[in-house]
């Protein structure tokens, strides 16, 4: 059992009154709430140590780039990468998804293809349209059917020599719907040579995550979501991958020899680390590690799922409220609308007005609001320092909503 109440202390901000009522805050995907000891290590780093890492002699910037590096080992071990240089500081999974697409555009041909799914937010889109651009292949998506579900004979009947791309998330952000993701890296594995690609901004502040067990070329995340800064990410990639394919930007840090005869480029991480990191938000993401491997993944999935269970219960009970993705596997998120009673938006402003903070509209995954003909959802998404009691007021605050919109 662990102390909710002590988990909470460590979060001043939740501890205020928002439009005269007590926060609640329910718009975890998109992005969590920073602990104490996350805000500590990332202040003491501005106050004590501050210094470009890397390249200085003097004790400052050896510190600083001790702690980096030691944030690095935190971070390999969490997601399990068997070396610490597979770990890539980034600014956030868009800038590693970006990242990705662009260093394999040398590898794609006219007439390859990508395969991606329904379920992805624009930024594991987006990216695969413009390689696709560069390189004339051709963006394939597996479906999904009425419960948010990948249809995955459609992934075995694209899969093919042609296939050079499978990108998917492991948990969608607009649904929470939970991916099989063993079983469509396994298929793809069969089935083709393509670089596999897990975007894991959603999962990763909820799953214990093993990339060698998972066996995916590319993994990456967010530090924001999982109670670390904003601007931090990380791009995991496997060695032989990372070191055969070229640089992103150029730059400092990233050169092992540079004349204007020619450059020749550093090894791993720096390869891919080019121009002054996020310091004290890599050593900040460190701590956010902590914080989360000091309660532990199995407390954290186990009272998010209880807190998904109890929400989706009572939602259900409201008459006309509509669930998306109501049957499937889902981590972190109720993503709902009441039915003929106005927009997400308008909901979504008369819970703010009870201090209730959830997200609405699209969520970044028109695709997906398309699929089911709606304009957005409301959404509301869940992390360790949330109540029941919380969701027992964002259960009335819907129910007042739509008796004001009737
Ligand atoms: N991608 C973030 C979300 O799902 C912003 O809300």
């Amino acid at each position: 059992m662990f102390d909710i109440h002590e988990i909470r202390s460590q979060f001043t901000i939740l501890n205020q009154q928002v439009n005269g009522k007590p926060l609640v805050y329910l718009d975890n995907a998109a992005t969590s709430q920073k602990p104490n000891s996350v805000l500590e290590v990332w202040n003491q780093y501005y106050t004590e140590i501050n210094a470009n890492v890397h390249r200085g002699i003097h004790t400052l910037s050896q510190l600083a780039t001790e702690e980096m590096e030691l944030s690095r080992r935190k971070i390999q071990k969490f997601i399990n990468a068997k070396h610490d240089f597979e770990v890539i500081f980034t600014k956030g999974t868009t800038e590693g998804l970006n990242l990705i697409a662009y260093i394999l555009t040398q590898k794609l041909k006219k007439d390859d293809e990508i395969i991606i799914s329904y379920l992805e937010h624009h930024s594991n889109i987006v990216p695969w349209q413009m390689l696709c651009e560069r390189t004339g292949a051709k963006l394939r998506v597996i479906p999904i059917d009425e419960n948010g579900i990948l249809q995955l004979d459609y992934l075995d009947q694209y899969l093919s020599e042609k296939t050079k791309v499978v990108s998917v998330n492991q948990v969608s952000n607009a649904l929470g719907v939970v991916n099989p993701i063993e079983e469509i890296i396994a298929k793809t594995r069969k089935n083709s040579d393509a670089y596999i690609v897990i975007d894991g901004a959603q999962s990763a502040p909820h799953f214990t995550i093993d990339v060698q067990k998972m066996d995916c070329d590319f993994f990456v995340f967010s530090g924001h979501k999982m109670y670390a800064p904003m601007g931090t990410g990380i791009l995991y990639g496997k060695q032989e991958i990372l070191e055969d394919l070229p640089p992103f930007h150029g730059g400092g840090e990233m050169i092992a020899t540079c004349s204007f005869d020619g450059t020749t480029y550093a090894g791993l991480p720096f390869k891919y680390e080019a121009g002054t990191p996020n310091v004290g938000g890599n050593i900040a993401l460190g701590a956010a590690v902590d914080f989360i491997e000091k309660i532990g993944h199995s407390t954290i999935q186990n009272h998010e799922n209880a807190l998904l269970e109890y929400a989706q219960k009572q939602l259900l009970e409201i008459k006309n409220l509509k669930v998306y993705g109501e049957k499937a596997n889902r981590t972190g998120v109720v993503s709902f609308n009441l039915e003929g009673t106005g927009i997400s938006s308008d909901v979504g402003m008369i819970l703010d007005k009870m201090g209730i903070a959830v997200r609405t509209g699209h969520h970044c995954t028109q695709p997906i609001m398309d699929f089911f003909n709606i304009a957005g959802t409301v959404r509301a998404s869940f992390a360790i320092y949330n109540t029941f009691e919380e969701i027992d007021l964002l259960v009335e605050g819907v129910k007042k909503a739509q008796r004001m919109l009737s």
